[in-house]
């Protein structure tokens, strides 16, 4: 078979090595890949928001499935688009992407089919906003309508940091907005739990918690995530069991009763508050870093299980998974999530040769005359599959310091719920 994955981050890399495993893959394309993904991959350097080229691209190298690993392209449809001409994508639909693309599409599915999530009001214009946050509790919760890549969220102490919230929203921030989230503050422990589906039948795809402040003991500002660690300290039978039946199954529900279904990885990130799950925001996708810790411990051919999706026949297969657990650092450029500098040399990457169990994957990094160069602010994900998490992070720490690249920093903290 041949595959192509599109995305250029650490989950496409994760999910590249993790297919180029499988004894029916012949051949992989990354659109647009990393440095990472060159080793295992041919990597096509395209804007993967056009869909025309990528379409050709597809069907010029005579490829069987697709992959998509970011939430842009399936907001904006691609599966739609290329299911149109009969290729295999393995992704969800333009409608069921909503859950990730509308704050306020799931908002009202929470609402329509009794789902926990936070209380929430939606308001159209800066007047009644301001009406409403006259008297609201602080702190309290602002978001953006669309995707914002993680930005759109304002958690707010007072009336002056909502007003401006408001005033920043409107004034098209995060592109168009035609209204406004807010939302109750819901204090508890986050925990993100992931399912695949195929449409008729899903599975657990297992649960991860991340870290994504900048700064040691989860301060500073938020980032696309600096690390994480598989399986998370708050999962148990009975939290499972109505994270299932409260959230997920009503979810897919709803997603029939407007006449479509959910085909691929979803995530569904919580807040925990008393062994009681409370949905806080669907993506539509394997998290990042989330994906880069959890595809190690996968022990079954992970190119069945996204064939068997595509074909509906997810309920003939059995997905295993080893116990061990899982831990990620994320390597960033100095300065990351602000301004950081990009091109720069990371020397000796090659000679790391992580040992078994152990795992590098690549994120913004290119290559160019066979050197190796940061482009992004997420640079590098060191895993580490260990019996506990303490030695998987001293391993992770070990292969951090051997690769000794003055370019960049990271968090030695990841874990710390379950290490110290
Ligand atoms: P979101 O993009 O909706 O996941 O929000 C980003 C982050 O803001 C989450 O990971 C939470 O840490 C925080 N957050 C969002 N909504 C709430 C809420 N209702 N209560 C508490 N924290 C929240
Ligand atoms: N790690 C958070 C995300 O992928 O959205």
């Amino acid at each position: 078979m041949k595959i192509a994955i599109i995305g250029s981050g650490g989950r496409e890399h994760a999910l590249a090595l993790t297919i180029s495993k499988s004894s029916s893959v012949k051949e992989i394309f990354c659109i647009p890949g990393n440095a990472g993904t060159s080793k295992i991959a041919t990597n096509v350097d395209m804007d993967i928001n056009e869909f025309d080229k990528m379409y050709k691209c597809i069907s010029d190298n005579s490829i069987d499935l697709v992959v998509v690993g970011p939430e842009q392209p399936l907001v904006n449809g691609i599966v739609d688009y290329l299911e149109k001409f009969n290729i295999k994508v393995f992704g969800p639909n333009k409608i069921a992407s909503q859950l990730e693309g509308s704050k306020i599409f799931t908002k009202k599915l929470c609402q329509e089919y009794n789902i926990p999530t936070a209380n929430f009001g939606i308001f159209e214009n800066r007047i009644d906003a301001k009406k409403f946050l006259k008297s609201a509790k602080y702190p309290n919760v602002i978001k953006a309508d669309n995707l914002a890549a993680g930005k759109g969220v304002y958690i707010c102490n007072n009336e002056q940091e909502s007003f401006m919230a408001v005033e920043e929203i409107f004034n098209g921030k995060f592109g168009e907005a035609k209204n406004v989230l807010m939302e109750e503050f819901l204090k508890g422990e986050e925990m993100s739990y992931f399912i695949i589906s195929d449409g008729n039948t899903f599975k657990s795809f297992e649960t991860a918690q991340d870290h994504k402040r900048v700064l040691e003991g989860d301060n500073g500002k938020n980032t696309g995530g600096m690390g994480a660690y598989s399986p998370s300290r708050l999962i148990n039978k009975d939290l499972e069991d109505k994270i299932i039946n409260k959230i997920i199954k009503p979810t897919l529900k709803g997603l029939k009763d407007l006449g479509t279904d959910y085909k691929g990885f979803l995530y569904a990130g919580l807040m925990i508050v008393e062994n009681e799950p409370y949905l806080i925001e669907y993506n539509v996708r394997m998290g990042d870093p989330e994906c880069q810790t959890i595809l190690p411990k996968l022990k079954t051919d992970l190119v069945e299980i996204l064939e068997a999706c595509c074909d509906k026949k997810l309920a003939d297969i059995n997905i295993e998974w080893t116990n061990k657990k899982s831990l990620c650092v994320v390597l960033c450029s100095k300065g990351y999530p602000d301004t950081y500098q990009k091109n720069i040399l990371i020397k000796n990457i090659e000679n790391l040769n992580p040992e078994k169990n152990n795992f590098i994957f690549h994120a913004g990094t290119k290559k160019e005359n066979d050197k190796i160069y940061s482009t992004g602010g997420r640079v590098l994900n060191f895993i580490s599959l260990s019996d506990d998490f303490l030695q998987a992070r001293g391993k992770v720490h070990e292969c951090i310091k051997k690769l000794d690249w003055s370019g960049g920093f990271y968090r030695r903290d990841i874990g710390f719920k379950v290490i110290d």
